[in-house]
């Protein structure tokens, strides 16, 4: 039979159709997989001619597209009236379920630096922010760290090209096409490799006594493993006055230490190197994975490569010259600073072995936390 007269037909018993099962089976008639009658019609094309087949072929599927397009809306009207029906006229349905908020919640990096800033707030400590864009003189100059310091191979850095001061230069060339533009290497810039930079701004900006925590993220051209990334986050601590000695700092961290990881948790503290401290020191706590012992069950600890530590920061006595050149009076005041990793306490507090998953943003593991 013509496509077209079938369609007409099927679209008659569509519309006549009171209910969906009875819809369903006019939709077998016509369009079954194996035997509808549109679907045969469609299949007999095969045999023709290419002509016949290409004229034919497109009444055909038109055809076909009618039928499907009524029996979806059709559908569609049974679905409504049914509902209808089922709320006895009312608008509303009073026993469907409420929509569930979903409420957000903080990353676990951003609680952690919550708990740590509102731990130094108890002691004193105002929390500051500066920038991750930093100059070559903050981050390493102004910290006793001039350019072929060995120091610097410990902070491997991304450096930034200083457009601003290429795009000076270039004005300044007036355009004659001259020369190239001066290298930005006058005022080198950088993504800041630590906190510690924002000792400098803080001081050059007040006077002691002084007393700051730095909460921010950091830098390091470096490869990833369980307890490194490229980018991490560190608190910065920093406090100046006129009686501060060593004991103060150790003072301080102990009862930090203390009131992030209680009682049980073990802390070592150690001489360092530092060129902006004097002297120096650093701390770490047994590992979170292998309780301190180096291994597992399944060999070497991977979280604190075997040692049995996680470092966490490194601290000393600010050194006198970084206090000069802020123009402070070393013989007068003294101050110590400490510069830790964030998500090394994350990793703590919430049980995560490697530092990577605070980043993978992975909502399963970020809400298990
Ligand atoms: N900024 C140092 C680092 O990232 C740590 C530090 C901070 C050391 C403050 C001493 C004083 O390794």
């Amino acid at each position: 039979m013509d496509p077209n007269e079938l369609a007409d037909r099927a679209l008659d018993e569509i519309a006549a159709a009171a209910d969906e099962a009875t819809l369903e089976a006019v939709r077998a008639r016509y369009l079954g997989r194996k035997d509808g009658e549109l679907t045969r019609a469609l299949r007999g094309l095969k045999d023709l001619s290419p002509e016949r087949r290409a004229a034919e072929g497109a009444a055909a599927n038109e055809a076909k597209a009618r039928v499907d397009g009524a029996i979806s809306e059709r559908r569609a009207a049974l679905r409504a009236a049914s509902l209808e029906r089922d709320l006895g006229g009312s608008r509303e349905d009073l026993s469907l379920p409420p929509r569930t908020v979903r409420l957000g919640r903080l990353h676990p990096i951003s609680r952690t630096i919550r708990e740590i800033t509102g731990i130094f707030a108890t002691m004193g400590f105002e929390s500051v922010e500066g920038p991750e864009v930093e100059w070559d003189y903050y981050n390493f100059e102004a910290l006793n760290i001039p350019p072929d310091h060995p120091a610097r191979d410990k902070f491997s850095t991304l450096w930034i090209e200083n457009t601003a001061e290429v795009a000076l230069a270039r004005t300044a060339d007036g355009g004659s096409g001259g020369s190239a533009p001066a290298p930005a290497a006058s005022r080198p810039m950088l993504l800041r490799t630590h906190t510690s930079p924002m000792q400098i701004r803080v001081m050059e900006q007040r006077r002691p006594p002084v007393r700051v925590l730095v909460p921010g993220r950091c830098y390091r051209f470096e490869a990833t493993d369980a307890t490194h990334e490229t980018v991490f986050f560190q608190t910065e601590g920093l406090a100046i006055d006129e009686q501060l000695s060593m004991a103060d700092l150790k003072g301080v961290l102990y009862s930090a230490a203390r009131q992030l990881f209680g009682g049980a948790r073990k802390v070592r503290f150690r001489p360092d190197y530092f060129p902006f401290t004097e002297p120096s020191a650093e701390m770490a706590f047994d590992c979170i994975v292998c309780d301190g012992s180096g291994t597992t069950d399944e060999g070497n600890c991977r979280t604190c490569g075997a040692t049995g530590w996680i470092e966490w920061l490194g601290c000393g006595m600010v050194h006198p010259k970084a206090l000069e050149r802020v123009g402070y009076d070393s013989t007068r005041y003294q101050g110590f600073a400490f510069g830790g990793g964030v998500e090394r306490i994350a990793m703590l507090l919430t049980g995560t072995p490697d530092i990577r998953l605070f980043h993978e943003n992975d909502l399963r593991y970020l809400e298990s936390v």
